[in-house]
């Protein structure tokens, strides 16, 4: 079933609908402009975004396919990027705010790793996108890796839909998705060890223990691509872990297009996610880039890490 007759069949508002796919044409856009190997779109321009991190050309270039593609609905009153300092109002009667990271993990794109881009959809109302995470109505994201892949949670459900480039439809390959209970995967990156807290340090100690034979019981793996690491992990089961380090000492991923939208899918498929404080769906956001401490995943593995905090703090 492809994504337009998927949405036919559900009784969503119209509202959801368009957005999402505003989002499926351009993130196709977005996908056949990540595979032309143009060797013009490719690479750094040289500048710096309001987070102090070298912007890309196709940064830029995603930026304005999907804000051209939300300019095309009513129903969207302003949109938060990543790459804009400021929010961008397209329809003062527009009902939907959405909040994104147009192109996640972007430092890969020269070197052929997976990347994504990121949605957070609210409501329109007197906090604007201040609202905790918990107020969103639908989130998603995109992942371009070996396929295209569309995921989006509403409704505390979560559906995985995977690009046909022959028919350029989005297909449903991953009805009602549910991340295992707890699995052997640990993405952290662990050029930050030292500067980790104790408690996180000796989570990744435990998650480094041999069992009774010897053998290894976790396997580490981190893309450094937020949508890749979570992907992976909410299929196989796993978690992934950015907390607080001396050089980013408020995290370094973004509480309102970054950590929110995942956190919110992560929910639709049974995990857990936290700042190591609150759930992060509860946290109330004070300014539009505010970034965050980020752990998330298998329910049994944050609730481990969680019991850790406790326990440094006792
Ligand atoms: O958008 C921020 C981001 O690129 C994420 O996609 C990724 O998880 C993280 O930063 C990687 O950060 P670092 O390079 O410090 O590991
Ligand atoms: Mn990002």
């Amino acid at each position: 079933m492809n994504l337009a007759t998927f949405l036919n069949s559900k009784k969503y508002d119209n509202e959801i609908k368009e957005i999402l796919i505003a989002i499926q044409i351009g993130s196709i856009d977005l996908y056949n402009k990540l595979n032309q190997q143009e060797s013009d779109l490719f690479g750094s321009l040289g500048q710096k975004n309001i987070q102090n991190e070298d912007v890309q050309k196709l940064d830029l270039i995603a930026n304005d396919i999907f804000i051209n593609n939300f300019k095309k609905t009513d129903c969207i009153h302003s949109v938060l990027s990543e790459e804009e300092k400021e929010v961008r109002i397209l329809n003062n009667s527009g009902s939907h705010l959405i909040a994104m990271d147009p192109l996640d993990g972007s430092s890969n794109i020269d070197v052929n790793i997976p990347v994504g881009s990121i949605f957070s959809v609210l409501m329109n109302n007197e906090e604007g996108f201040l609202q905790k995470g918990s107020s969103q109505r639908l989130a998603c994201y995109v992942i371009y890796g070996t396929a295209a892949m569309l995921v989006f949670a509403i409704d505390n459900e979560a559906y995985g839909f995977s690009l046909n480039i022959k028919t350029s439809q989005y297909i449903l390959t991953h009805p009602n998705i549910q991340t295992p209970k707890t699995g052997s995967i640990f993405s952290i990156n662990e050029g930050n060890l030292n500067s980790l807290t104790k408690s996180v340090v000796n989570y990744v100690k435990f998650c480094k223990e041999l069992n009774s034979n010897g053998k290894r019981t976790h396997t580490g793996r981190f893309i450094g691509s937020l949508v890749a690491d979570f992907h992976r992990n909410m299929l196989k089961g796993g978690i992934f872990i950015y907390s607080k380090t001396n050089d980013k000492p408020e995290g370094q991923l973004r509480l309102i297009y970054e950590c929110n939208p995942i956190a919110f899918i992560a929910k639709a498929t049974n995990s857990l996610s936290s700042n190591l404080k609150e759930e992060i769906l509860d946290v109330k956001p004070e300014h539009i880039h505010q970034r965050t401490p980020f752990v998330v995943g298998s329910s049994e593995m944050v609730q481990k890490i969680l019991s850790l905090q406790i326990s440094e703090r006792t």
